[in-house]
């Protein structure tokens, strides 16, 4: 069972708990690929890193669903990634090639990892930028992502783009490199025209750490809006919680 609900934000769906939303989240996947193979005949997916999407990653690459994609019409990019080598525990690359790539049919050349090998933050994210005007159309001189899935970090980030940093005011480049206090290190991250510009945003929040992240965004408390309220998605924007990340205030 779920509940929805409309907001300034987008539509809020709440689910019993985890497998549920990631059930959710992979009912509403399936409609968006055959939407995209009908009208375009491919699908262009970002994926977001973290440890919650493993689980819908799974799902996806499992008996359930993966007879129902039609995974050479995919390509998979990520909305960010950590500084470190393909290889490294911290890759989210690595995460997804685990969880999913390596268990379906799909074509090495569909997959769109960000490069970390040049040394160089700035010059890999200018890399990754021309892989998306190479491989995505574009509007506005923007490239448009079929669907983007996004978390949420217990400070309110998306992707890469954490409080306090300044790829918050990035509107030029596709991709940028950010260093990120906290721990103290080096991501590559899509930036906010990017994200806006997609038709459909799906973001996958779930358990009680991001409780009480969630009841400030959407509470009526004035507040600093955190990089994840500051996402202005043209298209369609799906939050997707389960009732440990909804709590009461949902
Ligand atoms: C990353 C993600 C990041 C993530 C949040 C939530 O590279 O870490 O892209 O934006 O979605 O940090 O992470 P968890 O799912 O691990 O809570």
């Amino acid at each position: 069972m779920k509940k929805c609900i409309d907001h300034e934000y987008g539509q809020i769906c709440i689910y019993a708990d985890k497998s549920a939303a990631c059930e959710g989240v992979a009912e509403y996947f399936l409609q968006i690929v055959e939407d995209s193979l009908k009208k375009r005949g491919s699908c262009h997916i970002a994926l977001a890193g973290g440890s919650t999407p493993e689980m819908f990653y799974q799902l996806l690459a499992g008996s359930k669903y993966r007879e129902q994609i039609a995974w050479p019409q995919l390509h998979f990019y990520f909305g960010d990634e950590r500084y470190v080598p393909a290889d490294d525990a911290q890759s989210n690359y690595r995460m997804a090639n685990a969880a999913m790539f390596q268990q379906v049919p799909l074509p090495a050349e569909n997959i769109h990892a960000i490069p970390t090998q040049a040394g160089d933050p700035d010059t890999d994210a200018l890399a990754y930028a021309e892989t998306l005007r190479n491989c995505l159309a574009e509007e506005n001189a923007i490239p448009v992502f079929d669907l983007i899935l996004l978390g949420m970090g217990d400070d309110g980030h998306t992707a890469s783009l954490f409080p306090g940093t300044t790829i918050l005011q990035e509107t030029q480049k596709l991709a940028a490199a950010v260093y990120v206090e906290k721990f103290q290190s080096w991501r590559i991250s899509l930036t906010y025209p990017v994200l806006n510009q997609a038709r459909h945003v799906y973001i996958l929040v779930t358990g009680s750490g991001k409780t009480d992240c969630l009841k400030l965004i959407f509470s009526t408390q004035p507040h600093e809006p955190m990089p994840i309220e500051r996402l202005q998605v043209r298209g369609e924007c799906v939050w997707f919680l389960d009732k440990a990340a909804a709590g009461s205030v949902l």
